[in-house]
Formats: C-alpha cells, structure tokens, sequence
C-alpha cells in the first residue's frame, strides 16, 4: 500500500447480531433465465457482418431473439434495441472488428491514449430498453489482443502504454447498458475485451447468470461486470478470470442498492470491489457462496474522500479466499482528494469466511468520530497473516486456523 496511518486498533470480541439481512440482496426473486425464441438465424459470411446482424436486430419483434447460428462472425458497433436479445450459439464468435474509427464518437480520438479515455462508443450498446438480453453458450470476443487496423500496436498495448505515460486509453467496452429495466445476460463467454466487459449504468433489474469471462492476459481496466447505479441485481453461477475488478459496485449518478452476488467463482484481478466512484451511496448487498483465488484484492471496498458517499448493509458470507495479497480490505484512502466531505463504512459483516493462505488485512477509515464499523462471525484466517487497521471499530471474532485449500467448486 505505500502508506502509513497512526495505528488505533481494537478488537472487540463479542458478537454482536447485526438483523440487516433482510433486504440486503435483490428485492426480485430471481430463478435461471430461459433463452427467448428465435425471430431469425443468421450464418456468419466472413466477411463485415454489421449490417447483416443490425438489420436483424431491428426487424426482430419484441419477446424474441436474433440467434447467430454458425461461424464467425465479424463485427462493428451494435446496438441491441428494447425487447430484443442476441443469442450467440453454441460453437459461434461474434468478433469486435479492431478498428478504431468504427467505434470513435466523433472526435478522431479512439485508439489513441489522452486525458479522458472516454473517446470510443462500446462494441454492444442497450440503452433505454425493456427486457433485452445477451444469451447463448458462444462467444463474444472484444479482441483486445489484436492489432488495431493499420497499426502494430494492440488495445491492450495501447492501455500499457496509457498506463506508463499516466495517461488513459481510448479503447471501446464490450458491452455498455444504460437506463433500462429487465435486462438478462445468460451463459454467454465475454473475452479479450480492449477495456470494461459488462458495465450497466442505471438499469433496474439487471440479471446476469451463468456467464464466463476470461481475459487473464489483458494489460489493465479490463473488468468483469461493473453494476453502477443499478438496483434490484443478480450476479450468480458466473467465472470470473480478468485484469482489474472482476466485479465492482459503483454509484456514480444514482445509488446501487439490492445487489445479489453467489455462487461466483473469481481469479486474478482485484476481486469484487464496492468502489471507487460511489456518491450516491452502496447499500443492500450480499455476497455468498463466492470462491476467490489467485487475487491482489479479494473483498474490496475502496472510496476517495472527494466524492463518496455511504456503503452500508453489506453482507459477506460463506466465502472462500486462497491466494490474496489482500484478502479483506476496506479504503477510505483509495485516492485522496482534498474535501470535506467523508465516506462512511456502515453495518459490514463477514460470516463463515475461509481464507486459505496469509495476506494482509487492511482496514483504513478516516477519523475515530466516523470509523469503518464491521463485523466477524466465524472469519478463519491464515497464520502468519498481518493486519493494518486505523480508525475501525471492528466486533466479533477471527481466529487464526483456516482450513488451506477452498473446496466450493473443486477446485482450490
Ligand atoms: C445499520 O443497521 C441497523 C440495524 O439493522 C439499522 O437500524 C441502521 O439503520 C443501519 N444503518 C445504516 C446507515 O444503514
Ligand atoms: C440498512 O438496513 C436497515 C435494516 O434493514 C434499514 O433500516 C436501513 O434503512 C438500511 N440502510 C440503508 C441506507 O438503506
Ligand atoms: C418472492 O417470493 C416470496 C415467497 O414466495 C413472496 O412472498 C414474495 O412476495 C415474492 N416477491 C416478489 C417481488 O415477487
Ligand atoms: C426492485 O424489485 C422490487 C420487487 O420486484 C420492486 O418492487 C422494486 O420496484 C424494484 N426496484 C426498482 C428500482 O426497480
Ligand atoms: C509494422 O511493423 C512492420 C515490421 O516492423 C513494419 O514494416 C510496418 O511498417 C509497421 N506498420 C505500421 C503501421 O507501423
Ligand atoms: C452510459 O452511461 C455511462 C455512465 O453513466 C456514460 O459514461 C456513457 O456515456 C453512457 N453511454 C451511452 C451510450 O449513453
Ligand atoms: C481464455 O482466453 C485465452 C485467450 O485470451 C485462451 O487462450 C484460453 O484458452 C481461454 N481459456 C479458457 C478456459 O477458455
Ligand atoms: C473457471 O475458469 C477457469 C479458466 O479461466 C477454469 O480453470 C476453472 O476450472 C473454472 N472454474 C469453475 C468453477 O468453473
Ligand atoms: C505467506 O505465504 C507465502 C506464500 O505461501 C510464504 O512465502 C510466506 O513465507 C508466508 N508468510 C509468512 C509470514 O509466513
Ligand atoms: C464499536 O462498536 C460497538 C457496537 O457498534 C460499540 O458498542 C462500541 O462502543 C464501539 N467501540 C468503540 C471503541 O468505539
């Protein structure tokens, strides 16, 4: 962490009951998603396939789904409209064309590093839709690691490149969702996206089953699936392999409340994140029945004082951590601003937690009027481990004799 804080540490050994459960999770009850039907099937030509899937999509009647059926297909930007889904077979890849000026908005900045990175649209946009979805066993491949279009140099040597300048890519997001309602992303492979997976902002209903996401070889920014200011959400059977938040809780424009998170499996990257970017506050989430390995975080929540709000009634349970530099930690310092206006870290708790090997546990709040508040119960940790804690209030227990390997899945 590079930093040093005055040390007031203390542990409480008591339990104490936190009763906040009861909505702390998706206020729906959601069950596995059924793939719509078919309103066309299309086979890939080989050669630019926009037009051919974009045609489709909007000719498509509301309920049902255009279904890439065989190939590979070859694509710039599309847009799936409201009542519509992609279904991508089984055995198909839909590729994101590597070429920059099919994603530029306007300002001939797309494949380019500058201040803002926010120069390319995504390569799948839903925006202002009802029940729309991505399903299907195939793949969608965001071709991060190819050379772009007339260069030699790929989206994720360009984020490496942004990186070391200090500088940001203008590199497009698979799949970006904005302002809708009932949206589903089923079984799906997402990977080798050039920046963000699956990122929603203010989508009410949000669903998101059985997915894999594999991008372990990117170079930075390339997270899993980023809810930000969306409520009532699921996050469930999905593997997580990337560079960066494999999940992460944002709250940018409107708050992010009622999230459900189980039964994940997440490796490399930096875990499930609450943060940064949380303004208008965090609430109302549980996470369960997660394994994480292989991670520099594992449970994240990270906030600068400029800008953010309140997280609260967040609940981790039943969760398995090997291999984590930083198995547990909470940040209030994540970036420092100058400001007056301070994060609050509220009603946390941890149950039946697992982590199989040491790692430092970081808990940094800002002033003991206003410490980061969690509770342990049942929490096993690693021998050997260290701890860096000021200004929590932390009730509860741990004890040093977690089980070593994580058994969720099968797999350590
Ligand atoms: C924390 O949980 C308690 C008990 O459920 C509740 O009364 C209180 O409002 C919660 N605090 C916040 C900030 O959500
Ligand atoms: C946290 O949960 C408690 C009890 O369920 C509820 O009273 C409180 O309003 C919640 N806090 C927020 C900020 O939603
Ligand atoms: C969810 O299921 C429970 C139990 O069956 C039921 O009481 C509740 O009303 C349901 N909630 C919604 C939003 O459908
Ligand atoms: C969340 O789901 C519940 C239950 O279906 C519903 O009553 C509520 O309006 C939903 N919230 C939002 C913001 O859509
Ligand atoms: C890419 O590299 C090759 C081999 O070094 C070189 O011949 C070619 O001119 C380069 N192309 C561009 C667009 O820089
Ligand atoms: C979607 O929302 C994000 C975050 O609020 C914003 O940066 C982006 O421009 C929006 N995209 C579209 C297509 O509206
Ligand atoms: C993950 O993606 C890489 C390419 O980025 C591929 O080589 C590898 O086979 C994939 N792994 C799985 C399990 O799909
Ligand atoms: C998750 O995917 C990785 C490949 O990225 C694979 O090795 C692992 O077995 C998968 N785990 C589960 C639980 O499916
Ligand atoms: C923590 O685990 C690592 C990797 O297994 C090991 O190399 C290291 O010695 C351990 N640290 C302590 C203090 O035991
Ligand atoms: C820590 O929190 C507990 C319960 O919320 C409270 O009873 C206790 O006084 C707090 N301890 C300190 C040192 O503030």
């Amino acid at each position: 962490m590079g930093r040093t804080y005055p040390l007031c540490f203390w542990a409480l050994f008591t339990i104490a009951a936190f009763a906040h459960v009861a909505t702390a999770r998706d206020l729906r009850n959601v069950t596995e998603p059924k793939t719509p039907p078919v309103c066309t099937s299309l086979k890939a030509t080989s050669e630019d396939d926009t037009e051919l899937i974009q045609k489709a999509l909007d000719a498509c009647a509301k309920g049902k789904a255009v279904a890439l059926s065989s190939g590979t297909f070859y694509s710039g930007p599309l847009t799936i409209p409201s009542g519509v889904s992609l279904l991508v077979d089984s055995g198909v890849t839909l590729k994101a064309i590597p070429t920059p000026k099919l994603y530029d908005l306007g300002g001939n900045t797309c494949g380019t590093v500058d201040k803002s990175g926010f120069g390319c649209k995504p390569f799948i946009t839903i925006k202002g839709a009802t029940s729309s979805g991505i399903y299907g066993k195939g793949t969608i491949d965001g071709q991060g690691g190819e050379k772009m279009t007339g260069t030699n140099t790929t989206w994720w040597k360009l984020s490496r490149m942004a990186l070391n300048w200090g500088l940001f890519q203008n590199n497009p997001r698979l799949i970006q969702i904005n302002n809708s309602v009932d949206i589903t992303v089923y079984q799906i492979t997402l990977t080798s996206s050039p920046f963000y997976h699956l990122t929603t902002s203010e989508v009410y209903g949000f669903t998101v089953w059985g997915i894999f996401i594999n991008s372990s070889h990117a170079t930075r920014n390339t997270d899993g699936i980023d809810p930000t200011g969306s409520q009532n959400v699921t996050i469930a059977h999905c593997n997580i392999s990337t560079v960066d938040d494999n999940i992460a809780i944002t709250a940018m424009t409107a708050p992010a409340r009622h999230i459900s998170v189980f039964n994940n499996h997440l490796s490399h990257g930096n875990g499930m994140a609450i943060g940064s970017g949380i303004k208008y506050g965090v609430s109302d989430v549980t996470f369960s029945g997660i394994t994480l390995n292989s991670l520099t975080y594992a449970i994240y929540i990270k906030s600068h004082r400029a800008s953010d709000g309140l997280v609260t009634n967040i609940s981790y349970d039943n969760i398995c951590i090997s291999r984590s530099r930083y198995p547990i930690c909470l940040d209030m310092f994540f970036d420092i601003f100058v400001s007056d206006r301070e994060t609050d870290y509220q009603n946390i708790s941890f149950n039946n937690i697992n982590v199989a090997t040491n790692g430092t546990f970081v808990f940094h709040g800002i002033s003991d009027s206003n410490p980061i508040r969690v509770n342990m119960n049942n929490v096993h940790i690693s021998k050997h481990s260290e701890w860096s804690v000021s200004h929590a209030n932390i009730t509860g227990a741990w004890k040093d004799d977690s089980v070593r390997r994580c058994g969720f899945y099968g797999n350590d």
